[in-house]
């Protein structure tokens, strides 16, 4: 699946502006990025050795980043958080509708304003990949142009730059590789993400991912559960497994393996490493979700209880056009497969509306599924024609001005649905590991397994990282307010 990722559920509940995220200077954060570095770089000004990322896009991309990040820590390399003092400037783009696409390019006009701004500009991610050397003719001032299936060669571009090189490219797409990195600086002192599948072998028509991201590479569970092992070393308790089509995971084959682990399985296996007590994994395919996956969170405590399980539309007329390889039909026995569960389990998608060729029929469709689907929450766009897909060249377009009337209606109907579901939740409590502190005392902000974000008021203090016992005491669409019940474990 494209770029859900994240499954923004904290944008749908909202509610978190006020709350300070607390995203530096943790044990596991800083841990990670203070290694040795090893480049030639060392020796140069400070000023000379600072990067800055700015990232645009999915957690896919987010995680790349951090990933780039730690590539080059490791060759010497300083991170700042603002632009200005930075030497080198990276930004890691999105393609996946229009508008995320321009605004690299918006980003990247403002330098034509300070012609003698001394920077090395790289552009990375699906933006790079799409455009690839046309982005050196809009704009000349850049100097590295990669797309992430070239990102294992990251490190060998860098070098080209050092050793004086005006422009270099990574953007071959037919590698093998996945981008394992010795040392990645995580962000997120409390979640790790970690990357098991990239690329995307599926071919939904209206989806620029297969091209960007390249073919699907699973990289091998015994690496995945080596990078779980170290993580829960550094005090991470909580593993999000990434992937454009997550549950499509295939073990690579081992020497001496009669086989490889299946993707229920491995959720099993990263869920029993200790120290780790949850575990995510998204973005789901529904061809791939299988009784398997059910079975093993039903099973095991600490595998979060959330999947999120995109559609894209209720009309089968519409799933056939977009080639997304279901029916409304089977997509609604993945819901029953997955309201059978022994706990519930949080369900959560994404929608397109206006799809070229999309009747009044079809939308009614789209919203009798958000009806029998019963969604905790949905991510609704307006299509976006993208260059390389096959949707690109698909008749009845449907004019911006009904795409926006069409996704207001979308997202009314699945308000209404989520007032009630939230309010069902009062009274109840739940566990969250708490990751935000509010500037007034006493409020902090945690995470349920089902990943909505629960606002709450504590009398302790020093809760952050902490998993708590929280009841819910008033739900809005977005939003769940609460009161601790118990002291933190
Ligand atoms: N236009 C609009 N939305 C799109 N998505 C992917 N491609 C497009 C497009 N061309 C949406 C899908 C996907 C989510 C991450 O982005 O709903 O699941
Ligand atoms: Fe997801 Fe389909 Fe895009 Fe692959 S092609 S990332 S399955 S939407």
């Amino acid at each position: 699946m494209p770029l859900s990722f994240d499954v923004r559920l904290n944008d749908l509940t909202g509610a978190r502006e006020e709350l300070r995220g607390v995203t530096e200077g943790s044990r596991a954060a800083s841990s990670q990025a203070s290694v040795t570095p090893d480049s030639s770089l060392l020796g140069a000004s400070p000023e000379a050795s600072t990067f800055f990322i700015e990232t645009f896009g999915c957690q896919m991309n987010a995680h790349d980043s951090e990933k780039v990040a730690g590539v080059l820590l490791g060759r010497g390399y300083r991170q700042v958080d603002d632009l200005d003092s930075a030497k080198v400037v990276f930004y890691n783009t999105c393609s996946i509708r229009e508008k995320a696409a321009q605004k690299v390019f918006s980003r990247l006009g403002e330098y034509r304003k300070h012609p003698g701004h001394g920077k090395i500009i790289g552009v990375l991610g699906c933006v790079a990949q799409q455009e690839g050397e046309e982005i050196f003719e809009r704009a000349p001032w850049v100097s590295l142009v990669c797309g992430s299936a070239s990102y294992s060669k990251l490190p060998a571009l860098l070098a080209q730059l050092e050793a004086g090189n005006r422009r270099v490219t990574g953007l071959d797409k037919d590698t093998d590789e996945t981008f394992e990195t010795e040392i990645t600086r995580r962000d997120n002192p409390f979640r790790a993400y970690l990357t098991i599948i990239e690329g995307c072998d599926k071919s939904c028509s209206y989806c620029v991912v297969p091209f960007t991201r390249g073919p699907e590479r699973s990289r091998s569970s015994a690496s995945v559960l080596q990078e779980v092992r170290k993580l829960a070393d550094l005090g991470y308790s909580e593993i999000q497994l990434l992937g454009q089509t997550v549950n499509s995971y295939r073990d690579p084959m081992l020497r001496g393996m009669s086989r490889g682990m299946t993707f229920a399985e491995l959720l099993v296996a990263v869920a029993a490493v200790p120290g780790i007590r949850r575990v995510r994994f998204t973005t789901s395919h529904p061809r791939d979700f299988g009784p398997d996956i059910v079975e093993a969170i039903d099973s095991v405590p600490a595998l979060c209880d959330h999947v999120h399980l995109p559609v894209q539309s209720g009309s089968t007329r519409v799933l056939r056009s977009m080639q997304r390889t279901y029916t409304r039909d089977e997509y609604l026995e993945k819901i029953a497969l997955i309201r059978s569960a022994r706990r519930p389990i949080s369900v959560t998608s994404d929608i397109i509306v206006g799809f070229p060729g999309e009747t009044e029929e079809d939308l009614a469709d789209t919203l009798s599924l958000l009806d029998a689907a019963q969604y905790d929450g949905v991510f609704a766009f307006q299509y976006s024609p993208r260059p390389n897909t096959s949707s690109l060249q698909m008749a009845d377009t449907i004019p911006e001005q009904e795409k926006g009337r069409r996704l207001a209606v979308v997202q009314d109907r699945q308000r209404e649905i989520q007032v009630v579901r939230n309010n069902e939740l009062v009274g109840q409590i739940f566990e969250v590991l708490v990751d935000g502190a509010s500037r007034r005392p006493g409020q902090w902000a945690g995470r349920t397994s089902s990943n909505r974000i629960l606002n709450f008021s504590s009398p302790h203090s020093d809760l952050l990282g902490q998993y708590t016992q929280v009841r819910v005491t008033r739900a809005s669409p977005n939003s769940l307010i609460g009161e601790q019940v118990e002291q933190v474990v």
